[in-house]
């Protein structure tokens, strides 16, 4: 068992650390998905096992679940996607907690202090965890509303719930045969999981999503602690930590503190609160014909995608459209920014299923520096991580989040479907500049129209 547990713990490591480039991310994940299976295959062999019909019940109902979650939904539905299977790993690590309780309750087992602490933590951090996850699943999947719902004396009422939640955990630290208190600090931590989330904007719900990732993660390491598992504790740590880490990374391209993240109202998915009025200022736009000129005949043209390319899933008439480009002597980069889109990687996961090789995709480091000598930057659906204000800006809610330098290209070309705001509610200067072409509709036609286009070009 502690051989298929540390080969399960090896394969987590190399899984994640595959994960850190787009062409070495797929083989990550098989290496981490046959870690899964030996992990489990480890603990199917644990001796304290009495029948295995409640085992077997658990993965018919697990697969039934997951085989269609992992098969059927959309990348743009990726977010919420994972905050529900975080939701089923806090709720499995709770009732690891609460059964363990349970046992040594009804059993008249005595508790000790440091395994009260390892299994008090995990439910407390679970269980608002799996309420959390939820409220995020339901604020992405838009069943809750995706405003921020604040009410007067909110920062009060969640800090007195904690406190008690805390004083449950100390108290049980000290009396460990209490049974009210153990499911009254449970029901307290469902009700922070829910408080915790309500005041958070739907789009910063990705963060969040990050977050609650690394409750998860420590809730089973410190299953792992409470009874004895070392593939809880390593893989639980490393869940924990990557998930924290993430959501810095996250927070620091976006230019914003954690505490902006989870108490700033930014990106409430409503009320756009622009910071320039865009009055007097005309935008230009350009038909799919004049497009296909600029980019037919063009030596370097850089592609940004954005949020709008995952909407209308364009990724494969963009690779299309980068092909005949390339076929008339043209050079094709792709510019990547931190956050573009809605989740970590994003863009990359897209362009990569549809085989746009990984060398033609660049960091904003890498690539920000050759804009300057680019003929075209085409825009596909992104907004906020082109936008000027970022920079030049400081009213801006985005002022000094880095920006992919887009405005140092000779032409711009962006392709949304009108006028609307980005992630960040606010307008966008870029689309009034003299060297800007709008080119409106939905970025699968347009590509597509475009494609056609380029194709009948000399
Ligand atoms: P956004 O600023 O959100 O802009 C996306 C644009 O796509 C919109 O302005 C929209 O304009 C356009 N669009 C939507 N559907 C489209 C379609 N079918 N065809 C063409 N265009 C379409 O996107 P971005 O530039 O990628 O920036 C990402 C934002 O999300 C940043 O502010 C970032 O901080 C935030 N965020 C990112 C993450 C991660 S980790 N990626 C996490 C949380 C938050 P129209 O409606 O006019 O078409």
């Amino acid at each position: 068992m502690q051989g298929c547990y540390l080969a399960a713990s090896v394969l987590f490591i190399l899984g994640l650390r595959g994960l850190t480039k787009p062409d070495q991310a797929q083989r990550g994940m098989q290496m981490a998905a046959i870690g899964m299976l030996l992990a489990i295959v480890g603990t199917l062999w644990h001796q304290d096992i009495l029948t295995y019909q409640w085992i077997i019940a658990g993965l018919i109902i697990g697969s039934i679940i997951g085989y269609p979650l992992g098969k059927f939904v959309p990348m743009t539905a990726m977010p919420q996607r994972i905050a529900f299977s975080h939701m089923f790993g806090a709720l499995a690590a709770t009732l690891v907690g609460v059964a363990e309780f349970w046992h040594s309750y009804h059993e008249n087992i005595p508790i000790g202090g440091a395994k009260m602490a390892a299994l008090g933590f995990e439910v407390l951090f679970g269980s608002l965890t799996v309420t959390g996850s939820f409220m995020a699943f339901g604020k992405l999947q838009e069943f809750i509303t995706g405003r921020p719902v604040t009410f007067k004396g909110q920062n009060f009422v969640n800090l007195v719930l904690f406190a008690a939640a805390i004083g449950c955990f100390g108290y049980l630290i000290y009396d460990s045969t209490n049974m009210t208190v153990f499911f009254t600090m449970i029901a307290i931590a469902f009700v922070i999981g829910i408080t915790m989330v309500l005041p958070i904007g739907g789009a910063d719900m990705p963060v969040v999503v990050s977050l609650l990732n690394s409750y998860a993660g420590l809730a089973a390491a410190a299953t792992g602690f409470a009874i004895g598992n070392n593939v809880l504790i390593i893989c639980g740590a490393l869940d924990g930590a990557s998930g924290f880490i993430l959501s810095i990374i996250m927070s620091k391209a976006m230019n914003r503190s954690f505490a902006n993240v989870l108490f700033g109202a930014f990106g409430s998915g409503g009320g756009a609160v622009s910071a320039k009025s865009s009055a007097g200022l005309t935008v230009r736009s350009i038909s799919p014909e004049d497009a296909a000129v600029q980019l037919g005949y063009a030596s370097k043209v850089i592609v940004v995608p954005g949020y709008g390319m995952a909407v209308a899933q364009s990724q494969h008439a963009v690779r299309e459209l980068a092909e005949l480009i390339e076929k008339k002597g043209g050079e094709v980069k792709y510019a990547i920014h931190p956050v573009a889109g809605r989740m970590p990687g994003h863009m990359n996961v897209l362009l990569a299923e549809a085989n746009v090789p990984y060398d033609r995709m660049y960091d904003m480091d890498e690539i920000n520096a050759e804009f300057a000598s680019a003929d075209v930057a085409l825009v596909i659906g992104a907004n906020d991580v082109v936008n000027p204000a970022a920079k030049n800006d400081p009213g801006s809610p985005i002022f000094g989040m880095p920006i992919l330098n887009v405005s140092d290209a000779k032409h711009i070309i962006v392709m949304k479907r009108g006028m609307s705001a980005g992630f960040a509610g606010i307008e966008n200067e870029l689309f009034y500049d003299e060297k800007t072409s709008m080119l409106f509709g939905d970025a699968k036609a347009s590509l597509t129209k475009l494609v056609g286009e380029v194709k009948t070009l000399e």
